[in-house]
């Protein structure tokens, strides 16, 4: 064969593409364990931020061994599932909430009446988890997602042991726009959330995410954070999602269950 005859051109190149896509799904195939653990320590560390607990000089797994028990809920009727009663393969370290709600036997769909987080469906069972401190529940996080404009935002929302008090909320997976809807991310944001009222009086679901600025003198200021400027619809997305986690048709039968001193798993 020629030197620079088009056969050898053609050999060469696919020799190469056969070299290269052997390097390149070596390199997917030993480093699938890595990214599953880096996103595993991930979602830890998003619960500790959720939960205040997240010090960049502290070990994240060993803080949440210390601090935080995952307790699994069966959603609908608000129970606590004692850890022998727990379905085939249910592990917290190891829950796929993306699975659960899309799988035919572990999820449901939801009443597109009821649906305001436009989600479409959710599993039966969810972990969420008690952060304990000197044998006391001090916290509550919950793991919440809903619509924005582009994705669902999954995240979590923390409550203090008044069942009422947001500690913080975060959010470790979404699309929203950079700069945009994005701003979920911002540290300052997010500052705005703790210390708000979740519930009124009545125990109705009066957390709102508003468009603008809060006005401190408001009679509901207690229990209203800013709008994202410029995300009206991711904002909204948020404000949704806290309605339906927090409302009866989510976390509410829990919420009761542990105000009660409900049973731990
Ligand atoms: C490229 C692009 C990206 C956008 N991304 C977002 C977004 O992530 N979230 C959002 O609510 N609005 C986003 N918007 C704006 C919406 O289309 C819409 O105009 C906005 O939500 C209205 O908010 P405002 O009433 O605060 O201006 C984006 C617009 C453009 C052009």
């Amino acid at each position: 064969m020629q030197k620079d005859s088009i056969q050898r051109t053609i050999l060469v190149a696919l020799g190469v593409c056969l070299v290269c896509s052997v390097l390149v799904s070596g390199a997917a195939v030993s480093l699938s364990s890595i990214q599953k653990e880096n996103k595993r320590l991930d979602k830890v560390k998003n619960i500790l931020i959720a939960g205040g607990l997240y010090d960049p000089a502290q070990d994240i797994q060993t803080v949440y061994d210390n601090k935080v028990v995952p307790l699994l809920v069966e959603l609908d009727s608000g129970r606590i599932v004692g850890k022998d009663a727990y379905p085939e393969g249910m592990h917290a370290a190891t829950y796929d909430l993306k699975k659960m709600a899309s799988d035919p036997t572990m999820g449901r769909g939801i009443d597109p009446g009821e649906d305001i987080a436009n989600i479409r469906k959710r599993p039966k069972y969810i972990f969420i988890y008690e952060v304990i401190e000197n044998d006391k529940l001090e916290k509550i996080i919950l793991p919440i997602y809903g619509y924005g404009l582009w994705s669902t935002l999954y995240g979590f929302v923390s409550l203090g042991n008044d069942f009422q008090t947001i500690q913080g909320i975060t959010y470790y997976e979404h699309a929203e726009t950079p700069g945009l809807g994005g701003e979920v991310d911002n540290p300052r944001w997010k500052g705005l959330w703790a210390g708000k009222k979740a519930f009124d009086g009545s125990g109705n679901v009066a957390i709102s995410v508003i468009k603008g600025a809060v006005d401190p003198n408001h009679a509901q200021a207690k229990h209203q954070v800013d709008g994202l400027s410029g995300a009206t619809i991711t904002t909204r997305g948020v404000h949704n999602m806290l309605q339906y986690w927090l409302s009866d048709k989510g976390y509410g039968r829990l919420i009761e269950t542990l105000k009660e001193g409900g049973t731990r798993g």
